[in-house]
Parts: C-alpha cells; sequence; structure tokens
C-alpha cells in the first residue's frame, strides 16, 4: 500500500541552508525554554519511553511535562549505559549541535566529562553557562558558537556526541571532521532519525528544518572516514510515545490559553498547528516510516 505524501502547505522539502537554521533556533529558544525547561538540563530532543508503556494523557499539564523531561533524560541515560560510559567515562566530550546543553551538562555531571558544546544559534550560548553554572559545572562545560562543518580540533577528544543535530549536516563532511577530532579509538555516539520511507523526506525535513537521511547513507560516510558501527539499536517504538505526550500537553497548552491564560512563547495559531502535525509524525514513528536509533561509532584512525 503507498502512503501519500504530503505536499503543501506543508512544505517543499528543501532542507534550509545554515543561516535559515541558526535564525529558526534563535526564535525557538523561547519555545523551547517553556515546555522543556527550566533547566538546567535543557534537551530538545525525542524522549523514550519503556516497552509497551503509554502512560494515561488525561492528567494536569505540569505532570506530562514532567514525563516529557524525564523521557528526554532516559534517552541520554540509555545511550550512555549502552555505550559503555560506566565502565570507561570519556575524559573529555564534544557535543556537536548541543543545543540548550542539557546533554552537556549530562556528560558532565555524570560522567565528570570535560565537555565542549558546539552550537550555530549564538543566543543557546549564554543559556548554556548559565545552565552550567546552575549545575556546578560551569568548569567543566564549554559553549561555543561554531559550524561543525569547519571545526578543526586534532585528536582532542575521547568521545563526540550528536543527539538529533546531524540531520543538519553534510554527512561526509561531518564524519571526517569527528575522525580527526577524536583520538584513537575514540566513539562517536549518534541519535538520530532515519528515513525508511523516502516519499515522508520532504515533511519531515519541512518539519524539523534538516536533511536527514538514510542508515546507510552514515554507515557509509562513516566507514569512508574510518569508523566502524559498533552498536545500532532501534529505538523507534519506544520514542513514538513521546509524540502522544507532547500532543498532550500542546493540547493542555492550546486550553490554558483559550480559557485566558497568558499566552507563553507560542502563539495559538502555531500551537494549533504543531498540534495537528503532532498526530501526522506519531503515525510515521509507529508505522517506521522513521525511525530513531542509536548508533555507536568507533573511530579506527
Ligand atoms: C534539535 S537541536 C538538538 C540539540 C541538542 N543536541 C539536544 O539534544 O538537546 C539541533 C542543534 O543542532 C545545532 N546545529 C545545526 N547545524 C549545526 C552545525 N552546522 N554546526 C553546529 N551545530 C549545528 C543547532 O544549533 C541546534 O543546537
Amino acid at each position: 500500500m503507498s502512503a501519500t505524501p504530503f505536499t503543501s502547505p506543508l512544505g517543499s522539502g528543501q532542507g534550509l541552508d545554515d543561516e535559515q537554521v541558526r535564525l529558526y533556533y534563535g526564535r525557538k529558544t523561547a519555545d523551547i525554554l517553556h515546555k522543556y525547561g527550566p533547566g538546567p538540563r535543557v534537551h530538545f530532543h525525542l524522549g523514550m519511553f519503556g516497552h509497551d508503556t503509554h502512560p494515561h494523557t488525561t492528567v494536569p499539564q505540569d505532570v506530562i511535562k514532567q514525563r516529557i523531561v524525564g523521557a528526554q533524560e532516559e534517552i541520554v541515560e540509555h545511550a550512555a549505559r549502552s555505550w559503555g560510559a560506566y565502565e570507561r567515562p570519556p575524559r573529555t566530550l564534544l557535543d556537536i549541535g548541543c543545543g540548550l546543553g542539557g546533554g552537556s551538562l549530562y556528560w558532565a555531571q555524570r560522567h565528570r566529562a570535560r565537555v565542549t558544546g558546539l552550537t550555530i544559534a549564538a543566543e543557546h550560548v549564554p543559556l548554556i553557562r548559565h545552565f552550567a553554572r546552575q549545575a556546578g559545572v560551569g568548569d567543566r562545560v564549554r559553549a561555543h558558537v561554531a559550524d561543525i562543518h569547519t571545526h578543526d580540533a586534532v585528536r582532542t577528544y575521547d568521545a563526540a556526541y550528536a543527539n538529533e543535530s546531524s540531520g543538519y549536516m553534510d554527512r561526509t563532511r561531518l564524519f571526517e571532521v569527528v575522525a580527526r577530532a577524536l583520538r584513537p579509538g575514540g566513539w562517536f555516539g549518534i541519535q538520530e532519525h532515519f528515513v525508511c520511507r523516502p516519499e515522508w523526506r520532504g515533511f519531515l525535513d519541512d518539519y524539523y528544518k534538516t536533511r536527514l537521511g538514510t542508515r546507510e547513507e552514515y554507515v557509509s560516510a562513516a566507514s569512508a572516514a574510518g569508523f566502524t558501527l559498533e552498536r545500532d539499536e532501534d529505538v523507534t517504538d519506544g520514542v513514538a510515545e513521546f509524540w502522544v505526550q507532547s500532543m498532550a500537553w500542546n493540547t493542555c497548552e492550546l486550553d490554558r490559553v483559550r480559557a485566558g491564560g497568558a499566552p507563553a512563547a507560542w502563539t495559538l495559531r502555531r500551537l494549533e498547528e504543531s498540534t495537528v502535525v503532532h498526530s501526522r509524525l506519531f503515525r510515521l514513528w509507529r508505522d517506521h516510516a522513521v525511525e530513531t536509533r542509536l548508533l555507536l561509532f568507533r573511530n579506527g584512525g
């Protein structure tokens, strides 16, 4: 059975250039803080629920929010555990596309790593520094405005981490840069969405402002840069529930604003649009038209 891909008004699927991505994230900061804050560990990625876990959504908004943030923490923790971080904690880690720094703070707080976070959104850097100080790891987390494509570190890091950021990047270049930046034997851990049904790529890229790829494309770019794939975990079923919970949060927010509550960061129209799009995203994940995977690559160079 073939699906009908979305075209207009949901967009063309052209992806954005770096300047547009920068502006997108600059504008989105207040939304992210409102929905996923207050921090200090603020994440902007999907979270994971246990096998066959479908918590009730007819509960207050703050309960859903705690759950959303808990699921984001859970997937970061799960990846770290399965990538062997507790047995061999990385002393130095490059957090590529670090967002508001939730992952950077996690690696610094839980594994005592010295973390360098890179983002192309300048607005995020003072926030990350503030959150790092608040969490007591101001001396372990450094955040910079930088484009990974031109990052020039050589044999500097034990590990690199890209949580839902590699979809914005040129994968050939990304793996080359990371291969050079890692020490021999270092690892590169990735949480990302991979297109399985290409007819949905345009819809997904328009939503995320990305250029999502396939698993095969990543493996081949990694191999060309001297990496071997050590772990490949499909977490799609565990993260599909995130869309349901996120949709529930949006609906509560709509109810709150419609009842006269002060609009926070989102306009009513954007909230309505986002809530409708969420139902489609949930179905794409449930049907595995897109898959979220945790990949661990080992640097052989
Ligand atoms: C979906 S957010 C993920 C944030 C964070 N990793 C997290 O999990 O909360 C994507 C991030 O990728 C960053 N990004 C996009 N393109 C980039 C590039 N070329 N170089 C560095 N960072 C980039 C954006 O600034 C943003 O912080």
